[in-house]
C-alpha cells in the first residue's frame, strides 16, 4: 500500500471508485473528480499553473494497493481565510467498498509526513461536518485537536464544521 501521483494505471479502479460513490453516497461530502482530467488537473494544482481565483497549490496523492486506487487525499499548501473556516489544508476520501478497514487514518498519516517534510508546515487545519463522526475519528486519532466549530452556509446547506489543528 502506497501513496502515489495520480496515474493512468489506476484510472479503471478510480472510475469504479466513482461509480461507487453515486450509488452508496447520495447527496453525500464527495472529493473524487472527472476520471478524464483529474491527472493533469492534480498536476495543474501541485505546480500551482492557472489555478482558478481564490484556490491555492495542492498536491494531490492516492492510496493504491497494486493498481487498486483505494483512497485520494489532497493537501493545499497554505490557508486563505475561506479555507479557515471550511476545508483546512487536507481533504480525503475512502472508496465506498473500502471504508472501515484503516485505510482513512493511515492514509492521513501517510500524508502528514509529506506536509513536515516536503511542505515544512508546522501545524495543519483539518475541518470536518460535526456528524461525521469517521472523518472526526480519523483526525483525532492522527493528534488533532478540537479548536473550534463554526457555522458555514454552503451550497448543500448550512452544516456545522468542525476545526481541528494537528501539529507537526
Ligand atoms: C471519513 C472516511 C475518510 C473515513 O475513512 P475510513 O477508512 O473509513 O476510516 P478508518 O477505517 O480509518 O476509521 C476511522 C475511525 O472511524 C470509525 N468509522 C469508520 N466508519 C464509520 C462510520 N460509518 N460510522 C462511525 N464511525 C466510523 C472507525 O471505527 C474508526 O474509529 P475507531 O478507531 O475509534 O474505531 C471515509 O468514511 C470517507 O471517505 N467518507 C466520505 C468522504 C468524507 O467524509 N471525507 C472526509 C471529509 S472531511
Amino acid at each position: 500500500m502506497q501513496l502515489v501521483r495520480p496515474g493512468e494505471k489506476y484510472l479503471a479502479s478510480y472510475r469504479e471508485a466513482i461509480e461507487e460513490d453515486a450509488v452508496y453516497r447520495v447527496g453525500k461530502e464527495c472529493l473524487l473528480a472527472d476520471p478524464d482530467t483529474v491527472i493533469a488537473t492534480a498536476k495543474r494544482f501541485e505546480e500551482g499553473v492557472m489555478l482558478p481565483m481564490g484556490y491555492v497549490r495542492q498536491t494531490t496523492f492516492w492510496l493504491v494497493e497494486g493498481e487498486r486506487f483505494l483512497g485520494e487525499i489532497g493537501i493545499r499548501h497554505e490557508l486563505t481565510p475561506a479555507l479557515l473556516r471550511y476545508g483546512g489544508n487536507i481533504g480525503y476520501e475512502v472508496r465506498y467498498s473500502e471504508s472501515g478497514k484503516g485505510y482513512g487514518t493511515t492514509m492521513l498519516t501517510m500524508a502528514l509526513g509529506y506536509c513536515k517534510e516536503e511542505l515544512k508546515l508546522e501545524k495543519v487545519l483539518i475541518t470536518c461536518d460535526d456528524d461525521n463522526i469517521a472523518s472526526a475519528r480519523v483526525i483525532e486519532k492522527n493528534g488533532g485537536v478540537l479548536e473550534n466549530k463554526v457555522v458555514n452556509h454552503l451550497e448543500r446547506g448550512t452544516v456545522l464544521t468542525r476545526r481541528y489543528y494537528i501539529t507537526l
